[in-house]
């Protein structure tokens, strides 16, 4: 009897023990089995009551009968417990957290920020100017002839205006930042050094080394005494600091351009190769004209380069078309 007493002692605690690590229902199944099932442990103790004597059933039933009630309550506020978790969604806390997917910069807005960047270091403000210009800013004022081959249809997007339209301008798509040169001049005085990023558009046929826009980069420098070797200095301080860490040389060649005088071409030597890579001079005195400067006052030279040639040779893309292909498999490089 004693040991009987002992055994339902027994049973009590390890079921209470076990209950509390319990964390799924299939788990609190197999113990209900092991102890209340048809074979369980009290089950059997319970059917064995009718073989003790009297006095002993007197004794050990209700105890037997009073552990059955405890457990089976026990085990069915478990299960509500249990089946309450499950509806609640499973967060792992210990997950490492989703990457969100950032998209990135185009190459282009890359160098274009890396040479707002270098010139601002160097004191040049940076300035806007329109994409749809007039005919005047264009050329007239940058003292290109009135029948400078530039103008012609296969050079220039032309604008077609109303008939009755009664401006005087002629409109187009800018085929260069320089007319932001005048636009600029006209508003600030000297001195002044400003570079004007943007798109530029021509028409012409579209190859590995040209595009119907594209998008160049403007300097112009004016003041009392200014000089080309001032520029030679600005230039090459520019691409020492753009090509960082490779040796750069420089060379200057005579060029025509309609709106400096002397005009000038540079070209610099990276990684073996030759490039050309900027138009140059000394601003022409009738663009100061154009601007009301005194040029008899002021001297200034002015830049151009191209943001996608310098980016071209940078990264070595050998197509400028692929700047503008959205194609995911070249964008996802940079
Ligand atoms: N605007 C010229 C071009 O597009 C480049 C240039 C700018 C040349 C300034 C001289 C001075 O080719």
């Amino acid at each position: 009897m004693e040991k009987i007493e002992q055994k339902i002692k027994k049973i009590e605690e390890e079921v209470k023990q076990q209950i509390q690590i319990i964390n799924d229902l299939k788990q609190l199944e197999a113990l209900r089995i092991k102890y209340l099932g048809r074979k369980g442990e009290l089950t059997n103790i319970l059917r064995s009551l009718k073989d003790l004597s009297l006095e002993q059933r007197k004794i050990i039933g209700p105890k037997a009968q009073q552990l059955k009630q405890e457990l089976d309550k026990l085990i069915s506020l478990k299960k509500e417990d249990l089946e309450k978790r499950n509806l609640i969604p499973k967060i792992d806390l210990t997950k490492p957290g989703k990457r969100l997917k950032l998209g990135h910069l185009h190459p282009l807005t890359l160098v274009e920020q890396k040479m707002r960047q270098i010139f601002s270091g160097m004191n040049f403000s940076v300035v806007d100017g329109p994409e749809l210009e007039n005919e005047y800013y264009n050329f007239d004022a940058l003292n290109f002839p009135p029948n400078h081959p530039a103008r012609e249809m296969q050079d220039t997007f032309w604008i077609k205006q109303e008939k009755t339209s009664n401006s005087k301008q002629n409109f187009l798509l800018r085929t260069h930042t320089s007319p932001v040169q005048v636009r600029f001049m006209e508003k600030y005085n000297p001195p002044f050094q400003i570079i004007v990023p943007g798109k530029v558009f021509r028409n012409e046929a579209i190859d590995a080394g040209h595009e119907i826009n594209f998008y160049q980069l403007e300097g112009l420098v004016v003041g009392k005494n200014i000089n080309l070797a001032n520029f030679k200095f600005i230039i090459e301080e520019f691409f020492n600091k753009f090509f960082k860490g490779e040796k750069i040389e420089f060379r200057y060649r005579p060029s025509y351009f309609p709106f400096v005088e002397p005009g000038l071409e540079v070209i610099i030597k990276y990684q073996g190769r030759w490039f050309e890579i900027a138009g140059a001079g000394m601003v022409h005195k009738h663009v100061f004209e154009y601007a009301h400067y005194n040029p008899k006052e002021f001297q200034g030279f002015a830049f151009g380069m191209g943001i996608d040639r310098l980016a071209m040779i940078k990264y070595k893309i050998p197509d400028i078309r692929l700047f503008y292909s959205g194609d995911l498999r070249f964008i996802n490089q940079f």
